[in-house]
């Protein structure tokens, strides 16, 4: 490529952003844009399919039926996530082989909220409604990212989302319009999950690497500090709702903002489990390697069948292939 065209295809790149086009995959794309959306695509990839591990360890002791066949609904959709996302990561020329390697090796990494354990059953709640409420939070404005497979997975992740923050918030509800035993379950799940739910947004605008030019490539819509307020701002009523309480005892409305101050994060806690020192760094790795040691045959014999089909259709033009 010569120097005037490669200025006319970063050009014609910087127009489509502005004029907030879409960037598909055959377009011309600088190197860091593609980089940074594997990046980011991948780790929310590996955040889907790991974020199945907390709360998979309820399945089997879901209080109900219908809590069961709910939770069982909700983990399977996280696994969709995952296939929307490596699907969406790959139109980059990357291979799902080379991501989940990278995860597997500590690489890529994953949304720490995966971290901390599920004690109770009021844990799987305080999830749908807290964790899967900020991922809500954090993924609608990326239905308007400038990559287009990120962006038309997003739709898509955000309708399932909603679901399961309702699940959540009625599970809690239900939690706590019961028993004392029960209420108190709730409100100890609430307190657990609360603080490393506010450090999903990533670390304040002043501290945060990448942000300003994911802003400018509109990967990102909002800082990360503007979306963690949006969260707190949406959850404090609805606490008040549930008949449930935030663990922080600066939070309180402010009237001159507009919004809700809180208190501070501690930063040292989050550091430490991105570092890989959270309660269920290693369990999380361990039990997602052995997953996929352990799936081994089933890609084997997926990719063997579909090969079978492929070679019987070029033979047999037309024929049904069932
Ligand atoms: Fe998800
Ligand atoms: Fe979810």
């Amino acid at each position: 490529m010569t120097a005037v065209t490669a200025d006319a295809y970063e050009a014609a790149f910087d127009a489509a952003v502005a004029a907030d086009e879409r960037i598909e995959p055959r377009d011309w794309m600088p190197d860091a844009y593609r980089a940074t959306l594997v990046r980011q695509m991948a780790q929310h990839a590996h955040s889907e399919i790991i974020g199945m591990q907390p709360e998979a360890n309820w399945i089997t002791r879901a209080p109900s039926l219908r809590r069961k066949a709910i939770l069982m609904a909700k983990v399977q959709d996280e696994a969709g996530h995952g296939l929307y996302l490596y699907s969406a990561a790959e139109t980059l020329g990357t291979s799902r082989d080379e991501l989940l390697d990278k995860l597997h090796t500590g690489r890529q990494k994953y949304s720490s909220i995966f971290n901390y354990p599920t004690l109770t059953w009021a844990d799987v709640g305080a999830i749908g409604w807290l964790v899967d409420g900020a991922a809500i939070t954090n993924q609608v404005p990326l239905c308007r990212c400038s990559y287009g497979p990120y962006a038309r997975a997003m739709v898509r992740v955000c309708k399932e989302e909603s679901f399961h923050q309702r699940q959540g918030y009625e599970l809690l509800l239900a939690l706590s319009r019961g028993t004392p035993e029960q209420h108190a379950m709730a409100q100890d799940a609430v307190d657990r999950w609360w603080w490393p739910s506010l450090m999903m947004f990533g670390p304040p605008d002043d501290a945060s690497a990448h942000s300003a030019q994911s802003m400018a490539w509109k990967i990102k819509r909002h800082s990360n500090d503007e979306l963690r307020q949006r969260f707190v701002d949406i959850c404090v009523p609805q606490a008040e709702s549930l008949g449930l309480t935030l663990p922080d005892p600066d939070l309180r409305w402010n009237e001159e903002r507009g919004h809700h101050d809180f208190g501070a994060i501690d930063w040292t806690e989050f550091h430490e489990v991105l570092k890989g020192n959270g309660p269920c760094n290693e369990q999380r790795i361990t039990q997602r390697r052995r997953a996929h040691e352990e799936g081994a045959w089933v890609r084997e014999a997926a990719a063997a069948y579909a090969e079978k089909h492929r070679t019987a259709q070029h033979t047999e033009p037309g024929e049904a292939t069932a």
